[in-house]
């Protein structure tokens, strides 16, 4: 069943390419237009929407943060991301107005649910990015998109998360599309470039030797921290979940831009921190910033290790180790820059001899409260 994998997770994490494109199958018409016939939410509603909140928990959640840059970038509508806990016991300002997306692998995570539950009450709609068909929450749901990430064993969310992107991706062109905003006419294009990751995401793993070894000889590291900017922060909050989670090692993530707004001060020689780097070719202030506070935290003795884009050179004199990742677009980059954080948590947790399909205290779908 592990198809010669050593865990299911370690075969998850090959899976990805797969995942992500089988997601994108079919969603196009012979002109190249999406068409999402199962999103059955009417049009009209769909083009009034003034407010997104997504709402879902643990991996899923940063999913929803990947997607909020790309979706607002896209489509102009401010874009909420919410663990679904909070959102259910608090007040939020929700309306017909409003489209909630509910994002979850499982399809029958308590919490989620009982958002969608909270949200429809108060009169939004809600749309369900789900792995799993037939599960609770699509039923409860106005309208489905469906991961085809197939079904995911380990218990930590690897390939759903990629297929949770790229869905959300696809709810935003869709979105950007039937809105006929300036980006509308770019929707092909994206899609094609959405089309090429798979390549690429197979070119990170046939890549990820490095990491592995990596990863072995830091098993017996205390903490781990991990920084980003722009879509690279909620690819570092997901980086350091992954560590937690399987190798039970205290990882904390952040935004680089709040480095010198306290974390600093955890910054001590040789302790490891993991920066995700954006594209040198996108704006290119994000990039800067990132490399200074590379400089900055390489300058108090941290171990760096660096997950850019092939060709950016001006990392390498501050970094301990680099990861290239192939190029791609600013905004589909999480893609690629989370498979090294992925490998990087299994193979330290399979070092340290644990069982990385089944960490302790932990359940594959969260049907409690
Ligand atoms: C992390 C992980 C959890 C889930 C979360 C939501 O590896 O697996 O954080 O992402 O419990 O689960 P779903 O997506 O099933 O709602």
């Amino acid at each position: 069943e592990k198809g010669g994998f050593r865990s299911f997770m370690d075969k998850e994490i090959h899976d990805q390419p797969h995942a992500v494109a089988d997601t994108l199958l079919g969603r196009t018409d012979a002109h190249g237009r999406l068409v999402l016939d199962e999103v059955r939410i009417d049009e009209s509603v769909l083009r009034s929407v003034d407010k997104i909140i997504v709402i879902a928990c643990g991996t899923a959640a940063y999913a929803g943060h990947v997607a909020k840059y790309a979706i607002e970038h896209w489509c102009r509508i401010p874009v909420e991301v919410e663990l679904a806990h909070e959102f259910r016991y608090r007040d939020p300002v929700v309306n017909e107005r409003t489209l909630v997306v509910a994002v979850s692998q499982s399809g029958e995570t308590m919490d989620t649910l009982m958002a969608v539950r909270h949200a429809r009450e108060q009169g939004a709609k809600v749309l369900a990015i789900v792995n799993t068909n037939g599960s609770t929450i699509p039923r409860e749901s106005d309208a489905v998109l469906y991961t085809h990430a197939g079904p995911e064993i380990a218990v930590a969310s690897t390939k759903a998360f990629l297929s949770q992107i790229t869905a959300a991706y696809l709810l935003g062109l869709y979105l950007a599309q039937l809105r006929g905003n300036k980006y509308a006419d770019e929707v092909t294009e994206i899609l094609d470039e959405l089309r090429a990751m798979p390549d690429k995401i197979q070119q990170v793993l046939d890549r990820a030797d490095r990491v592995r070894e990596i990863a072995r000889w830091m098993a017996d590291t205390q903490s781990v921290l991990f920084l980003g900017r722009h879509v690279g922060f909620p690819v570092a909050m997901e980086g350091a979940l992954k560590l937690k989670e399987l190798a039970y090692i205290h990882a904390e993530g952040f935004a680089a831009g709040e480095l010198k707004h306290g974390p600093i001060a955890l910054i001590e020689p040789g302790l490891p921190v993991f920066v995700v780097v954006p594209s040198p070719r996108g704006r290119d202030s994000l990039h800067s910033k990132v490399v200074s506070n590379i400089q900055e935290i390489r300058a108090r003795g941290a171990r760096t290790i660096v997950i850019a884009e092939e060709g950016d050179e001006a990392v390498r004199p501050y970094a301990d180790e680099v990861f290239y990742v192939p190029q791609s677009p600013t905004l589909l980059a999480p893609l690629l820059a989370v498979v090294p954080l992925q490998v990087f948590a299994c193979e330290l947790a399979t070092a340290k001899g644990l069982d990385v399909d089944q960490p302790r205290n932990l359940a594959k779908s969260v049907t409690v409260e």
